[in-house]
């Protein structure tokens, strides 16, 4: 087939250009160039820019694919241009959407494709949005769409994501033996997705009719707790055992407002989403890489990539162990004082 990937060098999206090359087809991606990933595959280039509608528009008329997957389409405009300019010349379209749609799911764990969304962030409204935009194509016969609902995914090319969010220097205090912060009592439950199977399951839906109109999760096999996430993490790194220090979540985000953004939307709650749908559907799609395995070369590539991480908040945790040891222990000098 001839596919169109729309991005192509992040950090799903790149596995996914070389995943397809690999199975036969012939790979075009469009993106700026300015994401650094070489492609270890002989793929063809668009340069342009997705948030410049009527660039995109001109650039991909007169051109035909079997599939288009739409790995970074974020906003309503988008979305309605896509389907303006791939309607009527293109056998099937993906969109990557992201398990943020549902929003807070404490009451249907794991979350089903049919729960429904509530998103929380503006950012994962928009997506929603999106979502109904190329369903209304699909209802209408316009374009053949298949949605996939990404939960947490990690991989070279991306650093680790913490439960404080991105870059709060877990690894790096981890290596040193300092503690961590974790919120809550460390029992919020998760999933952790690496990018090259989440990119096989995308690459086993491209033209594949059975997937045509539906939605699926697509998130990691396993289902754990944050510390025990932090635990295989340091075990993966040969980092001592973690010392872990729990703080409530609504104390984190009152400490400092606005700096956890994915805390407040979804670290906070259990990230659960069942997979049974995609299984049905896709019956051949396996995970393939361990968590650990996953986690070391990850490690390994923001070792060697210092300079394309956000600068590390590492000192966040010191100091929020230190106001919440401050206030736990003024909270016990008054209780021994009123005994
Ligand atoms: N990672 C997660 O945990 C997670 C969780 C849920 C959902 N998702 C979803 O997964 C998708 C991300 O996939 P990904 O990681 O493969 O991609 P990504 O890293 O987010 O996107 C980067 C790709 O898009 C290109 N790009 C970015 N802005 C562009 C623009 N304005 N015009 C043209 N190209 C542009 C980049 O190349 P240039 O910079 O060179 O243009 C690169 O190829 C998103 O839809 C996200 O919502 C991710």
């Amino acid at each position: 087939m001839k596919i169109l990937i729309i991005g192509g060098t992040g950090l799903v999206s790149r596995p996914l250009a070389s995943t397809l090359v690999r199975q036969g087809h012939h790979v075009t991606v469009f993106n700026r160039g300015k994401t650094g990933l070489k492609h270890d595959a002989p793929i063809d280039t668009i340069r342009g820019d997705r948030n410049n509608l009527g660039e995109f528009q001109q650039i991909m008329a007169g051109r035909e694919f079997d599939a288009v997957i739409d790995m970074i389409c974020s906003t309503t405009a988008q979305a309605q241009c896509d389907q303006r300019v791939f309607a009527g010349r293109t056998g099937h379209l993906i969109f990557c959407s992201t398990v943020a749609v549902y929003g807070n799911t404490q009451t249907n764990i794991p979350t089903t494709e049919g729960h429904i969304p509530i998103p929380i962030s503006a950012a994962a409204k928009e997506k929603l949005s999106c979502e109904r935009v190329f369903m209304e194509a699909q209802r209408s016969g316009r374009l053949n769409v298949t949605i996939f609902r990404l939960g947490e995914t990690f991989g070279p090319g991306s650093p680790l994501l913490d439960n404080l969010g991105p870059a709060s220097g877990c690894i790096e205090r981890l290596r040193r033996g300092l503690p961590v912060v974790i919120c809550g009592d460390g029992n919020g439950l998760k999933q952790s997705l690496y990018c090259e199977d989440a990119a096989r399951a995308i690459a086993l839906a491209a033209g594949n009719r059975r997937t045509w109109g539906e939605i699926y999760n697509l998130t990691g096999p396993d289902i754990i707790t944050w510390d025990q996430h932090t635990q295989k993490i340091a075990a993966a790194i040969g980092a001592p055992v973690p010392r872990i220090y729990h703080i409530s979540t609504d104390m984190l985000l009152k400490m400092a407002p606005g700096r956890y953004p994915i805390l407040a939307e979804s670290h906070r709650f259990h990230c659960v989403y069942s997979g049974d749908k995609l299984r049905r559907d896709l019956p051949q799609f396996r995970h393939a890489v361990p968590f650990d395995e996953g986690v070391r070369r990850t490690v390994a590539w923001m070792d060697a990539n210092p300079a394309l991480l956000p600068p590390s908040r590492h000192s966040d945790h010191d100091r929020w162990i230190s106001r919440f040891d401050a206030v736990t222990d003024g909270i016990r000098a008054g209780n021994v004082a009123t005994q």
